[in-house]
């Protein structure tokens, strides 16, 4: 065999015809394969005991033996080898036996050499993206252990106790928890730590798309079935088949498709929209709200049949604030991960930015930590130690209140419901202003249920004419 470059592969050819080993050895070596050759199955086991070829190429005929021993003894050896064989005209029925036996293919001769390199570069890619997806596989599931979620305060061990004892099964989960808790790390964990580990996790965020096109991008749809559906598409139920399905925000869910989800979970089968032909599904379905959906529930905003069907294994992820024994672990997390991203080495959290980062409230919880530390890596640069005064402005100098500083008491006194209800108006015009007008998006940052915040709008507005009037 010729030098051997590192990404040149290797193919053994068995035949006793020395000429077309001949013809194969110089056709594949000048499509920069690296090719030995042994005459029969003797000499084809001895070479296949010194080197492990990546492909094996074998006369079903061979003067001493049969190839299909041959086939069997290289599969033994080595599991992942690509074996071709080749056979005379009457020997198909053989050939495709040899292929339950493991030969990724057969070629009849005579064949054009062409085509035996076409079947040895095939099935070499589509070994190496097979390996490829097992390495990414393994790596993910490295990514998703338990020990990728920090966290020893009470609350987080319970979390882990409730996480072994839930991803092994098929149970709806429903992670509830303010935003920036870690739901979705928490859903994924569940997954990769699942039967199911090795097919997908897919997510539909029920806050990211309009009402109108939710119900297709969760159920598919026909071709036609709607304008612009100019061709069927499946749903990310019938994506998750076999996997998991994350429904996130979930509590922002239109009502109709409320009523919609509730039938697929009931019924364990869903319908694309505009076709009436039921379709099985098999996800194991977690959801995730930052909504209390007990009140939703309460205000007519969430269907309580809905509620019951999801509610089956409940896991609440407390705020940072509640758990600030998790915060320096967090943090040195934080650190090692933002450090390695950047490739530097692992900077030193000075124990005075420990002090400062557990006396913040973290109302963005571990997503604002996690982006706190990230900005204190990047401003410290080359130096080693991260003091206070890298983290972010809003954490050193907390704001202590978010509007009492505007509110002037007077020795009088103020007017206390017409200042609470003056803040109300601000902070909701605030938000809607945010939001361009959208008030399910202005719910949302509000924590309200919409109906909720319709109703005070009314009500405000209510107030606006009765001033105007009076
Ligand atoms: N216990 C934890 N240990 C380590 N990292 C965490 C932990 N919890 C959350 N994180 C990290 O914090 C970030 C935010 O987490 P995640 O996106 O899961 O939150 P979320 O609750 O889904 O937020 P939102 O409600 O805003 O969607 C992610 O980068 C996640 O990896
Ligand atoms: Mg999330």
């Amino acid at each position: 065999m010729s030098s051997l470059t590192r990404t040149q592969h290797t193919v053994l050819i068995v035949d006793d015809e020395a000429d077309l080993r001949a013809l194969v050895v110089e056709s594949l070596s000048a499509e920069g394969f690296a090719v030995a050759e042994a005459a029969d199955s003797a000499e084809a086991h001895e070479r296949l005991k010194a080197f492990a070829y990546d492909a094996v190429v074998i006369d079903l005929r061979l003067p001493d033996a049969d190839g299909m021993e041959l086939l069997d003894a290289a599969l033994s050896r080595y599991p992942d080898i690509l074996a071709v064989m080749m056979t005379g005209f009457g020997g198909v029925a053989e050939a495709v036996t040899a292929i339950k036996r493991g030969a990724v293919d057969f070629l009849i001769k005579p064949f054009q050499v062409a085509q035996l390199s076409r079947v040895l570069s095939l099935g070499l890619d589509q070994r190496r993206l097979r390996q490829e997806n097992a390495e990414l596989r393994a790596q993910l599931r490295e990514r998703y252990r338990f020990d990728n979620v920090v966290g020893q305060s009470t609350a987080m061990q319970q979390i882990f106790g409730t996480l072994e004892l839930v991803a092994p099964m098929n149970s709806t989960v429903l992670i509830q928890g303010e935003t920036g808790t870690g739901k979705e790390l928490i859903a994924r964990t569940i997954h990769h730590n699942s039967p199911r580990a090795d097919q997908r996790f897919v997510a539909f965020n029920a806050a990211a798309i309009p009402d109108t096109l939710a119900e297709a991008e969760l159920f598919g749809h026909a071709k036609g079935a709607f304008t612009g559906a100019v061709s069927a598409r499946i749903g990310r139920f019938e994506l998750a088949h076999r996997g998991t399905l994350f429904i996130d925000e979930v509590g922002l869910m239109p009502l109709p498709l409320q009523a919609k989800l509730l039938r697929a979970l009931q019924e364990r089968e869903i319908e694309r929209v505009g076709e009436s032909r039921p379709v099985k599904f098999d996800a194991r379905i977690i959801v995730a709200t930052n909504t209390d959906l007990k009140r939703l529930v309460r205000d007519g905003a969430f269907r309580e049949d809905l509620f019951y069907r999801l509610n089956v294994i409940p896991m609440t992820i407390p705020p940072l604030r509640d758990r600030r024994e998790d915060i320096p672990l967090l943090a040195r997390h934080f650190v090692q991960k933002s450090c390695r991203n950047n490739n530097l080495p692992t900077k030193h959290l000075l124990q005075d930015t420990v002090r400062v980062l557990m006396s913040y409230a973290w109302p963005g919880n571990i997503r604002q930590l996690e982006n706190a530390i990230e900005h204190a890596v990047a401003m410290t640069g080359p130096e080693r130690d991260l003091p206070p005064s890298a983290l972010p402005e809003d954490i050193l100098q907390p704001a202590t209140s978010l509007l009492l500083p505007t509110v002037a008491i007077p020795d009088e006194g103020i007017n206390f419901t017409s200042v609470v209800s003056q803040l109300e108006r601000e902070l909701i015009l605030k938000c809607l202003e945010k939001t361009g007008g959208n008030k399910r998006q202005a719910a949302r940052l509000l924590n309200l249920s919409r109906t909720t915040l319709i109703d005070k709008l009314n009500r405000l507005s209510l107030a606006d004419q009765e001033t105007v009037a009076s």
